[in-house]
């Protein structure tokens, strides 16, 4: 039985003041049954952690290196967000793989990096509008999903987030058919490569426009195992409700 997840994905907003959203968040947070993970900014990151420190809320980074240290300017590294209270790691959105040209082999190698360290990588997969209108969703997905995974993943260092790239930020959301389909594939695909047990283990979120209100009927959706959202993270109270519909 695998335990749901609901993923707050900051990116690039937050400062010190949205510390005291995450405590609000942590005192609204009642379902123990559900696993809680917020990814904010790296300069947040510690103190976050440490917020966090007494509830079950766990954090993560948005990205990290794939090399464990050395001349990177700008660059984090796993062994970092780990000495920062992180158990997760974001990698492979698309906005970083649209914004710095992170190719899936580029995410492998961080992949494998964040799980030698002992972090849970979240490993994100979307087609484009174009892509997708083209009829080539599943062969994208598929491609991205090879590439980007490093063998000797588990249920426990490895979350897939299923983003298509045209429904984040945007407000639209594929219909349950099309999240069915992608869903269905990559749980089939992770079966294939990992085997049964591991395959069936591994957590699927959904991602992209997710909202209170329409929480309800994405998680209704079979091997959808929650959710990695980003606009509606940044508010406890908007986030509670998608919480609160797993
Ligand atoms: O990482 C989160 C996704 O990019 C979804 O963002 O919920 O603002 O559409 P969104």
């Amino acid at each position: 039985m695998r335990r749901k997840l609901a993923a707050g994905n900051w990116k690039m907003n937050g400062t010190t003041i949205s510390l005291t959203e995450a405590e609000n968040l942590a005192k609204a947070y009642t379902s123990p049954s559900v696993d809680l993970l917020i990814c904010p900014p790296s300069t947040l990151l510690s103190r976050l952690s440490e917020t966090l420190g007494n509830s079950p809320i766990a954090t993560g980074g948005q990205d990290c290196h794939a090399a464990t240290s050395g001349a990177h300017t700008g660059d984090v590294s796993a062994e970092m967000l780990k000495d920062s209270g992180a158990t997760y790691v974001i990698l492979g959105h698309s906005e970083r793989r649209d914004t710095y040209d992170e190719e899936s082999e580029e995410v492998r190698a961080k992949a494998g990096t964040a799980m030698e360290n002992g972090l849970t990588a979240v490993v994100c997969l979307g087609e484009s509008l174009a892509q997708r209108e083209a009829n080539n969703t599943l062969d994208i997905i598929g491609g991205q999903l090879a590439g980007s995974v490093p063998d000797g993943a588990t249920g426990e260092n490895l979350v897939i987030a299923y983003e298509p790239v045209w429904a984040i930020g945007t407000g639209l959301v594929p219909t349950l058919e099309q999240i069915a389909e992608v869903h269905g594939f990559i749980r089939e695909r992770l079966i294939r490569r990992f085997g049964e047990e591991t395959g069936n283990a591994i957590r699927i979120l959904y991602g992209g426009s997710v909202k209170a209100a329409n929480a309800t009927e994405i998680f209704s959706v079979a091997d959808v195992d929650g959710a990695l959202v980003g606009g509606a993270s940044l508010k406890a109270s908007d986030f509670s409700g998608i919480i609160d519909a797993l």
